[in-house]
């Protein structure tokens, strides 16, 4: 089935934030943020800027009713800065004009006197001086003091991923309406529609069911908006209540790049021991994350960077710890992959270390390490592992020696161009990291004329979750998909909704809209047993028939529904879903927190430019572990946009921060994302179909984040080009690998000077 937005996408007819028809009346917000990263107010003058046309009022931290709090895991961050300033972007004031233009005009007129505190932007410079978002955590294997000793190649070296920019096509904005007795409806450009509303009740000082966050669907979020939405919600939420008045904003680009937080950057140290038999014996890594300025969700993500620190391999002695370290940067927050993607690059960068120091493709030791059912990961669980097969499945279908033999004889072929190859095999936890998040609801209503209305805790934002969600009652029901609609995320349908994040939306949601749904047709079916008088065991409904022991009967969908309502038969329902068996111990590090894992093996081939340093993906071919896929349309389409995003981040996307904490790269103009030109030529998803009875979705795995991290093989392709044309380059282990440091590489030893 397509993706049941298409037709309004493509007609532009989908309904985003800014599309929402405004109230007579409404007002429109415009935030003024820290010109320095770390400082003291001093003095803030508004004056100015209240006495331009038509401001109605500037808010700042004093009028806040309720806490000038937003921090989420740990209340570290205020909502518009009180007396100190951590990053250049924090809001500190809230102009509220009746025009967008009035409002940004203002801004401009606002002064301030910032007393400069030092700024620190380098993870590892926030250590030393022990700015710690939270202790640091270590999860351990083994021992790996003691098998250095059966080690026969010991390797270390740093390795160093950049942050990547959400950019979202739709920018972070919210919209808020007064309601009657001071209640609020805020619409959201939220993926947590509950964290809005929660964090809205807190700075208003209101309880939650004082507010209404209404979510129709995203411009895309990939964790831009799990945390960082809350802000722009709250701050419009806030501007109405005070003023009586809707209150409308949404950011420009550039307000957005300025003032929002991006995927961390990490810094790590790594050192690895193989034996002669190219086992990995021993693997210790030490991670930096750059938190940013406030906690945000920068805890959980350090949590994941270390389940995923040796993404698919087994090794039996670890010793893995992060340090989330506080700089003076926008808080970082979630990015697709939640910092798997950032510990995964650090073991492939080991790997690759060891392989260039023993003369062996890469590949050779990967395949000797993959993870084996039974295995057990750092943290404990036990390993149901496909790792083996997607690997021998790539093999079989894209023949890895035959590609590397074709590579190996252009480049002697040519010393204009040369090819590269790497081999990045996947392995992604699927459930929040954190157990109590894992549950959702679904409410379900079968209207009397037989439509059906559903409400889940899921937010769409591309990725088709609501297809899904339809997708699920149009086989419980068996009835037409142009029966059912799928509502907006609402938090007054459904309640305390977990962000749509984890990849975990359409797995938790959809058995909640399944149970509900069950619960629904088994009343039917007794009605319907009842009219046609057999048991309730015998009665099926396909294709919108009632089959009575295999007999297609007279009654259909639409009579039964009716049938059912004049016998005042509840026609809707909720369902409540938990996944069962996910446990973690944090005081012990171990546990078995996901449900499930992801499986896959890409083969990323690339081609440099020899004199220029440009380069182009040639392709990137995959074996997916897609359980078995509800819908291969959607699935793929997961699969390439997570692929292409990857490989900007690794290649192309380039933040950069100066030491004084600001932006830069802070316009499209200086900051690169993929597109047509510089996407790969081919891709190729193959299914590896596995019918395991795990705990997804119809056994269709969670596919949202696990296909970026192949891009990650984009890295090494490039680099093993490199080397291929300069075979002493002494490239560093830092993204993104752009085509001035492809080119630094070709000629001058790796490092730029
Ligand atoms: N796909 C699109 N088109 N837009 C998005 O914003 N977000 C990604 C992924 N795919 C995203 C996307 C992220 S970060 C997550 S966690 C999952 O979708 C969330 O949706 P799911 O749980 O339904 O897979
Ligand atoms: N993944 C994504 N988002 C999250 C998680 C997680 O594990 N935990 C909290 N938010
Ligand atoms: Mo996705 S980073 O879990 O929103």
């Amino acid at each position: 089935m397509k993706n049941i937005d298409s037709y309004t996408h493509v007609r532009g007819e989908s309904i985003y934030l800014d599309d929402i028809p405004v109230v007579n009346g409404t007002l429109y917000a415009a935030a003024y943020d820290s010109p320095v990263a770390h400082g003291k107010i001093i003095s803030l003058d508004i004056s100015a800027a209240a006495a331009m046309p038509g401001v109605v009022r500037i808010l700042t931290a004093a009028d806040i009713p309720g806490e000038n709090q937003i921090g989420g895991i740990i209340p570290d961050e205020e909502l518009l800065a009180a007396t100190y300033v951590h990053f250049c972007g924090m809001p500190i004031a809230l102009v509220i004009a009746e025009t967008d233009e009035a409002a940004r005009a203002a801004l401009k007129k606002i002064k301030v006197v910032i007393d400069p505190l030092p700024v620190i932007t380098d993870p590892r410079e926030a250590k030393e001086k022990n700015e710690l978002i939270i202790p640091p955590r270590t999860f351990l294997l083994g021992d790996t003091s003691t098998a250095w000793e059966q080690c026969d190649l010991i390797i270390e070296g740093r390795a160093d991923t950049n942050g990547q920019e959400h950019l979202y096509i739709e920018t972070q904005g919210a919209y808020a309406v007064p309601q009657e007795n001071g209640a609020l409806r805020i619409y959201s450009s939220t993926q947590g529609p509950t964290a809005v509303q929660r964090t809205a009740a807190r700075v208003l000082g209101l309880s939650m069911h004082h507010i209404e966050v209404d979510t129709t669907r995203l411009g895309g979020g990939f964790g831009g908006k799990e945390d960082q939405a809350t802000t722009w919600g709250v701050m419009v939420a806030l501007a109405a209540h005070l003023l009586k008045r809707p209150v409308k904003y949404c950011l420009h680009r550039m307000e957005d790049m300025r003032m929002t937080g991006k995927r961390h950057p990490y810094s790590a140290d790594f050192k690895i021991g193989l034996n002669k038999e190219l086992k990995i014996l021993a693997y210790e890594v030490t991670f930096y994350q750059n938190a940013g300025a406030a906690a945000d969700l920068s805890p959980a993500v350090m949590e994941r960077t270390l389940f995923h620190c040796t993404n698919s391999y087994f090794i039996p002695h670890v010793k893995a710890t992060a340090y989330s370290c506080k700089t003076n940067l926008p808080p970082n927050t979630a990015f697709r992959g939640f910092g798997g993607p950032q510990g995964m690059f650090v073991i492939e960068a080991a790997i690759a270390k060891a392989a260039e120091q023993l003369g062996v493709p890469a590949a050779t030791i990967q395949a000797k390490n993959l993870l084996q059912t039974g295995d057990a990961f750092p943290y404990g669980q036990l390993a149901d592992s496909e790792a083996n097969e997607c690997w021998q499945q790539a093999d079989a279908l894209f023949n890895i020696t035959a590609q590397q033999k074709a590579i190996t004889d252009f480049n002697a072929s040519t010393s204009s161009y040369k090819k590269g190859m790497a081999i990045m095999p996947i392995c992604f936890g699927i459930s929040f990291t954190k157990t109590l998040m894992n549950q959702a609801r679904a409410l379900v209503h079968v209207y009397t004329d037989g439509s059906v209305g559903i409400s889940t805790g899921a937010v769409e934002m591309g990725q088709g979750v609501n297809t899904k969600m339809l997708q699920v009652a149009e086989q419980i029901f068996s009835i037409a998909p142009s029966r059912i609609k799928i509502n907006s995320t609402n938090t007054y349908r459904i309640a305390n909704t977990s962000p749509t994040a984890a990849s975990a939306a359409a797995d938790l949601n959809g058995k909640a809209t399944e149970m509900a749904c069950h619960e629904i047709l088994l009343r039917l079916k007794e009605v319907a047993a009842a009219e046609l008088q057999v048991a309730p065991a015998s009665i099926e409904l396909k294709n919108e028939t009632v089959y009575a022991n295999g007999i297609a009967t007279s009654l259909d969908w639409k009579k039964l529904v009716l049938t059912a309502y004049v016998q005042r038969v509840n026609l809707s329902a909720h369902g409540h879903y938990t996944p069962a068996g996910i446990h973690y111990d944090a005081s012990i590090e171990k546990g078995h927190p996901f449900t499930y894992h992801v499986y896959g093996t890409s083969i990323t081939s690339v081609t440099i430019d020899c004199l220029r340093g440009t380069y182009t993906v040639d392709a990137v071919n995959v074996v997916h572990d897609f359980g078995r896929s509800m819908n291969t349309l959607l699935d793929t389409g997961q699969c390439e946009g997570g692929i292409v995003q990857g490989i900007g981040w690794m290649t192309m996307e380039e933040i950069v921060y100066d030491t004084a904490g600001k932006l830069r790269s802070n316009a499209l103009s200086t900051y690169k994302v993929p597109d047509i030109y510089s996407a790969p030529k081919h891709i190729t998803i193959h299914p590896l179909n596995t019918t395991k009875d795990n705990l997804a979705l119809l056994r269709s795995k969670a596919v949202g984040e696990p296909p970026l991290m192949y891009g990650i093989g984009a890295y090494f392709a490039l680099r093993n080009a490199v080397k291929a044309f300069n075979p002493t380059a002494d490239i560093p282990f830092a993204t993104p690998l752009t085509p001035e440091k492809v080119l630094m590489g070709l000629y001058d030893g790796g490092v730029i000077k």
